[in-house]
This record gives structure tokens, sequence and C-alpha cells, in this order.
């Protein structure tokens, strides 16, 4: 393999196609199929949105019944699946516990013989409508709290709320969350949908594809950002704080949670609509962490030119999530399966592209190891210590 070029990141690395989303870095632009997330964002609902990436067009009034219909069908969760979360630790990490409950939903579901189960439209409702179903049973299973029932009337977004509360939400807080949502919904090839692609590549099935998905989103480089940003805000405490906290951050080689892409070049487009409603959502709250993300996204700007004059690292959809979720109520330690809750829309549509046009992913590495040597029979070997617990 002597003489391949590595690419450890896969940077800037084409490994597929597909027509669900495109995230063009330099322009700072964002769609799905084809239409312009700032479009998006201020005219359609996050239901809107898993129909363009499921069925492949916007609805027309009908077809947003009937998938509406079907996803409050599909909410309820199966009573077992109770008995699940109530036997996990009550201060399990939420991402754990909606990764155990999203794998276990296949085993309520029929599979063939070789084990595997349908991968169809249907399953992707089935996961859509039940992934915000779980992340608020747990939510009130943890805090010793019955789980309450899903509302048919509501939408996923307020539906979420009432379920986490018991209290129909305020126009205003219905309308951030269901932009959340579609703001989330898809973003091309990203770590997450990678892996979940990587999974349905060898056959596997959607539920299985849905598990790494998951699991990918929860490192704090992808989706696990967001919590992290609201503990950098609760650290500095008042916006005068964010510049002396920026540089002393900096100074210790740590990074700035919720700044940076890979992809992006100059500000994500998500963050526009999401600095909109941090700001609206906080003044109606009378709390104070828009003002601090925003003292502190300005003086990352100001220090970085200092430190690392040319280097630009704007703000990611993850910065102003914090103060946006956080508003509505929601717990640090949830944010990451909201991220969830939108994502599965993609994750879905992506796993059912990979699967009509499948071709196994399968890359090479180059071997950098001992060269080919003799086997050393047992009694003839010589402990040696592996260093700093090195692979060696
Ligand atoms: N704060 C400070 N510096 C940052 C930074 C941040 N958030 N993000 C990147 N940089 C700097 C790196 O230190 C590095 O500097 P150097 O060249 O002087 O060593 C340079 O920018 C490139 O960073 P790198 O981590 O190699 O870029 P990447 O393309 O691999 O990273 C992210 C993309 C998202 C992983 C990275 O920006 C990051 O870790 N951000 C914070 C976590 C986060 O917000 N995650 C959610 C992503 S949506």
């Amino acid at each position: 393999m002597s003489g391949n070029v590595v690419d450890r990141g896969l940077e800037g690395v084409v490994v597929g196609e597909t027509v669900l989303s495109n995230v063009e870095g330099q322009l700072g632009r964002l769609t799905y199929r084809g239409y312009d997330i700032h479009d998006l964002a201020v005219n359609a609902t996050f239901e809107e949105i898993i129909h363009l990436l499921l069925y492949g067009h916007l609805p027309t009034h009908s077809e947003l019944h009937d998938l509406n219909a079907k996803l409050v069908e599909a909410r309820p969760l199966p009573s077992a699946m109770f008995a699940i979360l109530h036997a996990l630790p009550k201060d399990a990490w939420p991402m754990d516990v909606l990764r155990t409950a999203l794998s276990a939903l296949s085993e309520f579901i029929p599979h063939r013989t070789d084990g595997s189960h349908l991968s169809d439209a249907d399953a992707a409702i089935n996961l859509i409508a039940k992934t915000p179903v779980i992340v608020a049973a747990w939510d009130r299973i943890r805090r010793g709290l019955e789980p309450i029932a899903p509302d048919p009337k509501l939408r996923a977004a307020a539906n979420f709320l009432w379920m986490r509360s018991g209290e129909k939400p305020i126009h205003e807080a219905e309308a951030a969350l269901d932009t959340y949502l579609v703001l989330l919904a898809d973003h091309s090839y990203n770590a997450s949908t990678f892996s979940a692609r990587v999974t349905a590549s060898t056959n596997a099935d959607i539920y299985g594809a849905i598990t790494s998905a998951v699991a990918t989103l929860a490192g704090d480089l992808h989706g696990g950002a967001p919590s992290k940003v609201m503990t950098m805000l609760e650290e500095i405490g008042l916006p005068e704080k964010a510049e002396p906290y920026v540089r002393e951050l900096l100074a210790r080689g740590e990074k700035i949670m919720g700044m940076g892409h890979r992809e992006y070049k100059i500000r994500d487009p998500r963050a526009e609509h999401l600095e909109r409603m941090a700001k609206a959502l906080t003044e109606k709250s009378h709390t104070k962490w828009y003002l601090i993300a925003r003292a502190l996204e300005d003086a990352a700007d100001k220090v970085l030119q200092e430190v690392k004059p040319g280097r630009k690292i704007y703000a990611n959809v993850e910065f102003y999530t914090a103060p946006t979720l956080s508003s509505l109520g929601i717990p640090s330690d949830e944010f990451t399966c909201m991220f969830a809750c939108g994502r599965m829309a993609g994750w879905c549509a992506h796993v059912l592209e990979q699967l009509a046009n499948n071709r196994l992913i399968r890359p090479q590495a180059t071997y950098i190891g001992p060269d080919v040597h003799p086997f050393e029979p047992i009694n003839h070997r010589h402990a040696t210590p592996a260093a700093n617990g090195a692979l060696n």
C-alpha cells in the first residue's frame, strides 16, 4: 500500500453521491433537495421537511395530512420499552439511553428469517415519530415522574414539549423547536450520517444503521458540543467576562465549543436562525444566556485575530442551540438528543438512499506495523510493556 495518500479525516474526499442535501462551505449555503435552508427555516414545518426528505417533494395539504396521521399513529412506545427505560440507572446519560432504546425498538417488530427488518419509508416514520417520544419519556422517568402519553392533536415539536412538561407550549416555544428541527434535519455526509450509510452498505437494516448514527453523533466534535457550550456560558456568567475567558481557554490550547466547522468557511447559515430564536426566547424568559453567547462569539473573533491573525472561526449550528434549547426548559444533557430528533429524518432518508443503490463502503488503510516476522511459541515470548498504554 506504500505510495497511497492518507487522509485521516477524509477532508475533501468524495465518498458518495446524494440528492438529499448540499453543503456549500465556501458560500455558507445549505440546501435540502435544492431548497435553501433560509427559505425552509421560516416557511416550512418539520413534518414538511420529513416529507421532502423521504418522498422527494414538499407535500400538498392532503399528503401532509396523511403523513401527520402516520407519524401520530407511530408515536406510542411498546409497553416493554417503558420496562427497559425504568430498568436503567436514573443518572444514565440521555444519549446513551436514546441509543439503547432505538436499538431495542427493532425487537418489537417482526424480523425476516435472516434477522433483518424491513427498511422502508414506514420504518423511517416509526423511527422519526418515536425518537422525541423516547427522549421525553426518559426525561420524566429519570426525574421520578410518570411518562405522559403523546397528544395526537399536536405536531412533533409541540408534542415533545407537552410530553416533557405536561403543559401545552406557548406558540413561540413550539415554533422555535419546530424551526430547530427543520434546521437540524439533514447535513449531507456528516460523520453520523456517514456511519449510518456505512452500516447500511453491509445490508444491515435501518435500525442497526440508526444505532450507529446515534452513537457517532454523541461526541463533542459532532453533536455533543452544545451541552459543553452551555457549560461555557455558565462558567462565564456575565457578558463582560467572555473576553478573559476566551483568552485563558485559547492560552490553554483548548477549543471554543460550538465554533469552527470542517465544511463552512464562513458562518454556518443555520447559526443565523438559531441566534434569532435564542435572542427572542431569552428576552421573553429574562435569561442572560443569549447576551453571554453573543459576547463570547465577539470575543472569540477579537482574540483569535490577535493570537492567530487571519484565522476566522465562526459559530456553528451548536453554538446558539445552547441558549435556544435552554430557554425552552430543556436540560443541557439532553441537547444532543434534540439534535437526534431532527437528524433522524436525514439519517433515515440517507439509509434508504444508500440501500436503493448500494455498494459496500470499504476503504483501505496504510499498514505501518512491523514487517512480516516468524511466529513465537508462547514459551519463547518475553513480556513487552506497552508505552503509555499505546497499541504497539
Ligand atoms: N476553537 C478554537 N480553535 C479552533 C476551533 C475552535 N472551536 N475549531 C478549530 N480551531 C482551530 C484549531 O485549533 C486548528 O488550529 P491550528 O491550525 O492552529 O492547529 C484549526 O482551527 C483547524 O482545526 P481542526 O480541529 O483541525 O479543524 P477540523 O476541520 O477538524 O474541525 C471541528 C472542525 C468542528 C471539529 C472543530 O472546529 C471543533 O473542534 N470545534 C469545536 C467543537 C464543535 O463545535 N463541534 C460541533 C461541530 S458542528
